[in-house]
């Protein structure tokens, strides 16, 4: 032990840092080096103060509550905090405690690496319409006539996937552009997250995707998901997804960290 610190070392105590900081110019190591271990919300609040990462102890607090205070990481007891035999042991240690999912993004149900975007966004999405509408032109809606066409772009890879609607002689087997253009995706990743969607229709106002179609992209996107609805007039409307399905049902034991 090289320094020892108490409630009488600082004027100010917990939650404010004083006392890590305090401990951090004490031991000579900046606040990217530090990593607290604490046992309650106000020492967690007081570690995050001083800007050092702060470890939660699930003994007299559970780790939800632990992250919700600003925990980076909760192990269950300081037992679980393994001997390091190098630096580099104990470094890896650490950032996989603090990033279980080593960057990966949840979309729906499914974590997903995004790609470090080098097409800007904006010109993915006209590419997606102009993919879109190639798409309708293929729509089969010979009892319809109402022709749909969507493109998906995918998170992790940044390509683009269209699908059009297709319907059948029993009605109800009819299958939306949404979801073959979600289908399209995965028969070429397995999985996906979903950066974005265009749909579009003859319809005006512009059509959104129906309900079964918003239940199937919540299993791919996230809240702020870009859904675009195009006009062949023209019309635009730029939403998120959680504008068109707030609340959605993604399975148990999907949604677990
Ligand atoms: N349709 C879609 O392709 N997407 C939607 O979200 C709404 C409806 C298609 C299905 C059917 O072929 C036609 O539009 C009329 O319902």
């Amino acid at each position: 032990v090289d320094i020892v610190l108490s409630g009488e070392s600082v004027k100010r105590n917990k939650p404010n840092g004083d006392i890590y900081r305090l401990a951090m110019i004490k031991l000579g190591v900046g606040e990217d080096e530090a990593i607290v271990f604490e046992d309650s919300k106000g020492g967690i609040a007081a570690a995050k103060d001083s800007g050092a990462k702060c470890v939660a102890l699930a003994t007299t607090i559970d780790s939800e509550s632990a992250f919700c205070s600003g925990a980076d990481g909760v192990v269950s007891t300081l037992g679980a905090i393994p001997q390091f035999s190098s630096l580099e042991e104990c470094s890896s240690f650490f950032s996989s405690l603090f990033d279980p999912y080593g960057g990966r993004v949840r979309y729906g149900a499914v974590m997903i690496n995004p790609l470090e975007r080098r097409i800007p966004l904006e010109r993915a999405l006209s590419t997606a319409e102009r993919e879109a509408w190639k798409a309708y032109e293929s729509a089969y809606a010979p009892y319809s006539s109402f022709k749909v066409g969507a493109a998906v772009i995918s998170a992790s890879s940044g390509r683009i996937y269209s699908g059009c609607n297709v319907e059948n002689s029993s009605y109800g087997a009819t299958i939306c552009a949404e979801r073959n253009a979600i289908t399209n995706a995965i028969t070429s990743e397995g999985r996906i997250g979903i950066d974005a969607i265009v749909v579009v229709s003859d319809d005006d106002p512009p059509a959104p995707p129906c309900a079964i179609c918003r239940q199937v992209l919540s299993e791919f996107s996230k809240e702020d998901t870009i859904v675009i609805l195009v006009s062949k007039s023209g019309k635009r409307v730029r939403l998120q997804f959680k504008d068109i399905l707030p609340y959605p049902f993604v399975f148990p034991s999907m949604r677990k960290r």
